[in-house]
């Protein structure tokens, strides 16, 4: 079986078995606008059939005209800052929950820029990078691939951390097939071409092995990315990823991650935060005064079909549109920071 058999059976499987993978995408569907156009429930009192009546128009009115209109027009500054207050509707009032999603090569710019800026490093240094939220391990295995064969020159100690036990055994298995895709939700192997299968995968029948060069010195830890203890049980790294899962948590838990990662990263080291709700995110970084990194900004933003396309504004954890005429752009957008003194 070559790689991207692997892949096709991967979507097909999970389609077959009704889970809701649409292709490009490892979030749940919002059930927020579903349920403010939920059936009236007999005998409930009249304010709330009328709330949720009003909830049904206001949602699917506004949803039908946001796609009747040219895509010019919604990129009008005003139709923007109207997105951004859908969006923030949204967030608010939705029931969030975590998820495992995730996919190989997720975002590919984000591999680049952690290519160039090891890049910066001595050679034949090491250097520290802890995923954390690392789900079943792609995306560690992305990062590890995308890095060691960049740098063989350079040792990368590298930490796959995430709260859940049962994620970390598949993640530290490093076996995958339809059933990871199952298991998370989404279609694991559908970023990847076949070559890059076949650089990162030993195949067998519908089971993709990870190589052991990829597999080799990663350090898998149960942990809480928000525990105050994370710096003195991991130590400084170099660089810190946390993708892809404060979007699901209440402000304050991710406020609180926020604060954390920052202690984490070394003194003018790095930390990739994307998924995450952008005025929170904003805010934390110019009050620790964040240094937001410019390079491949805009690549990593558009980066994750996942999170852009159609979904904005009307799922939580869809991303808006990257505004240029917006004075805070550089620091609303970019979702990699350098912390501290470089
Ligand atoms: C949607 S997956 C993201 C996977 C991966 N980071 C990516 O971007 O593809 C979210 C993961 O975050 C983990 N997670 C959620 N809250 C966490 C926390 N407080 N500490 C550590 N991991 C957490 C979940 O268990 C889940 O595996």
């Amino acid at each position: 079986m070559d790689a991207s058999t692997v892949g096709l059976r991967c979507a097909e499987s999970s389609r077959r078995a009704g889970l809701r993978v649409t292709p490009s995408n490892c979030h749940p569907m919002t059930e927020l606008v579903e349920a403010d156009r939920g059936p009236v429930v007999p005998g409930s009192p009249p304010s709330n059939e009328l709330r949720r009546l009003v909830g049904r128009c206001f949602w699917g009115t506004n949803r039908r005209a946001w796609r009747a209109l040219p895509a010019r027009t919604r990129g009008s500054r005003p139709m923007q800052a109207y997105g951004r207050w859908l969006h923030a509707r949204v967030g608010r009032r939705a029931s969030r929950k975590m998820y495992t999603g995730t996919m190989f090569l997720r975002n590919r710019p984000v591999l680049e820029l952690m290519g160039r800026l090891a890049a910066g490093k001595p050679e034949r240094s090491r250097m520290r990078v802890a995923v954390l939220g690392c789900s079943i391990g792609v995306e560690v295995y992305s990062i590890v691939w995308a890095l060691r064969r960049a740098h063989p020159d350079l040792t990368f100690a590298v930490v796959g951390s995430d709260m859940s036990e049962e994620v970390l055994r598949v993640a530290e298995k490093g076996v995958y097939g339809p059933q990871s895709s199952e298991f998370v939700n989404a279609a694991v192997f559908e970023r990847l071409t076949e070559d890059e299968a076949q650089e990162l995968f030993d195949l067998d029948g519908d089971q993709a092995q990870v190589k052991p060069w990829l597999r080799e010195g990663i350090d898998w830890r149960v942990g809480d990315a928000s525990d105050p203890e994370l710096v003195a049980t991991l130590g400084p790294q170099d660089i810190v990823v946390a993708n892809n899962f404060l979007c699901h948590m209440d402000a304050q838990s991710a406020e609180r991650c926020l604060r954390n990662f920052a202690r984490l990263v070394a003194p003018g080291g790095y930390l990739f935060v994307a998924g995450v709700d952008l005025d929170l995110r904003t805010r934390v970084a110019v009050e620790l005064g964040w240094k937001p990194v410019e390079e491949l900004m805009a690549e990593i933003h558009e980066g994750d079909p996942s999170v852009r396309g159609d979904w904005w504004p009307w799922e939580w954890w869809s991303l808006e549109p990257l505004d240029r005429r917006r004075r805070d752009w550089q620091i609303r957008y970019a979702s990699v920071f350098q912390i501290g003194p470089s």
